[in-house]
């Protein structure tokens, strides 16, 4: 398939050059009529700027980038140092594409310190007994969950195990990888059906550890496959195998791979979730395309011949899809790079708007099919 990766790669960087002049040292999160909000710690979204500057930087050249990029270190170094009670397992989202991938294109010597110490952070929520990372404190939103949440894992955290593996490598302490090793095991065995479509969350007895059941917070229900949870474990099994070459993360990593190409849309992308009892009036959700496209991709150098082919295919129909249907080329008064994403459709929160991480996911999905990103995960 022959893709316009320059077209595409322009459309991104130039968008994001312009946003950088309106949005400044703040953290953008989704848009209302076309124009980003912000949160004022970032939530669990605060990185994925970030990341798009540092992509930036990649796929252009420009140092610029880098210092946008940079004008929101005091806000995570702040969360970090000073109001560590506003983070939970996001730890590592939010250290990954800012720390992280600082520390990775400039050797900077304070972002690795910052990121060492959130992967700290993140460690200290592991549950020995029950061989799990603690997902959200009780405060987390959603009051009817929130005694559940002493024991809870949800699927987006495998995307925040590779804080912890990077951790280990580069210092050398291996418990941070014993721990995300474990929790990627708990999660294959607990987050993910026999068919590989994944629950959203998994309760555990917060004292004693011992399984309870599956559930969603996001999803259409308990027994539903929300697309972007699934995208979430599809990328995060693929990275938990890649830093441990643990067989049993890449199995689930394919599996969850080809339940989600199996139930895309005619068009490639994904409705907010796939098993909804009508599609009429639901809306899609664009970034859930976007994290598979990413996930995909790498999964695709790492997976057998014929499983590679069909994973780099099917990215390249998203990533094609996403730009042609999705973008918002040509219209210079929307900031957001998709249209068509959806946060939480079931709380009517974020529906059919620009999210920052479906961009980033967008961007890295180009990036990687340019040749041009040494990942920050
Ligand atoms: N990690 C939260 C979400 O995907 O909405």
């Amino acid at each position: 398939m022959t893709l316009p990766l320059e077209q595409m790669k322009a459309f991104i960087v130039d968008k994001t050059r312009s946003n950088a002049v309106a949005i400044g040292d703040k953290l953008p999160a989704s848009t209302v009529d076309g124009l980003f909000q912000f949160r004022e710690n970032g939530g669990w979204v605060g990185s994925f700027w970030t990341g798009l500057n540092y992509l930036c930087y990649e796929l252009s050249g420009d140092e610029t980038f880098i210092e946008v990029a940079r004008r929101s270190r005091h806000r995570f170094t702040k969360r970090l140092y000073q109001n560590p009670e506003t983070l939970d397992h996001d730890i590592g989202f939010l250290y990954s594409l800012s720390s992280v991938a600082d520390h990775k294109l400039t050797g900077d010597a304070e972002a690795r310190q910052v990121a060492i110490d959130a992967a700290k952070a993140l460690a200290g929520r592991y549950h020995e007994a029950g061989r799990f990372i603690n997902a959200w404190p009780v405060w987390h939103p959603g009051e009817e969950f929130s005694e559940g949440n002493r024991g809870r894992i949800i699927v987006d955290c495998m995307y925040n195990l590779p804080l912890l593996f990077w951790a280990a490598e580069t210092t050398g302490d291996a418990r941070f990888r014993n721990i995300a090793e474990a929790h990627a095991d708990t999660s294959a065995h607990t987050l993910v059906r026999p068919d590989y479509s994944c629950f959203h969350t998994y309760l555990f007895d917060p004292e004693t550890g011992v399984r309870l059941r599956g559930t969603t917070f996001q999803g259409y229900a308990d027994d539903s496959i929300w697309s972007r949870g699934q995208s979430w474990a599809l990328g995060g099994f693929t990275y938990a195998y890649r830093y441990t070459g643990n067989k049993l993360f890449l199995d689930r990593a394919v599996g969850c791979a080809k339940l989600f190409i199996r139930e895309l849309e005619a068009d490639s992308v994904p409705m907010w979730d796939f098993r909804l009892p009508s599609k009429e009036g639901e809306p899609r959700d664009t970034s859930a395309g976007a994290i598979a496209a990413a996930g995909l991709l790498e999964l695709a150098q790492l997976a057998e011949p014929d499983d590679a082919a069909l994973f780099r295919a099917a990215a390249e129909r998203i990533v094609g899809s996403l730009f042609a249907h999705y973008a918002t080329v040509g219209a210079p008064e929307e900031q957001g790079l998709l249209r068509e994403a959806t946060g939480f459709r079931s709380r009517h929160v974020e529906v059919n708007v620009s999210l920052i991480y479906g961009d980033y996911y967008f961007a890295e999905a180009v990036a990687r099919l340019l040749g041009r990103t040494k990942a920050y995960w």
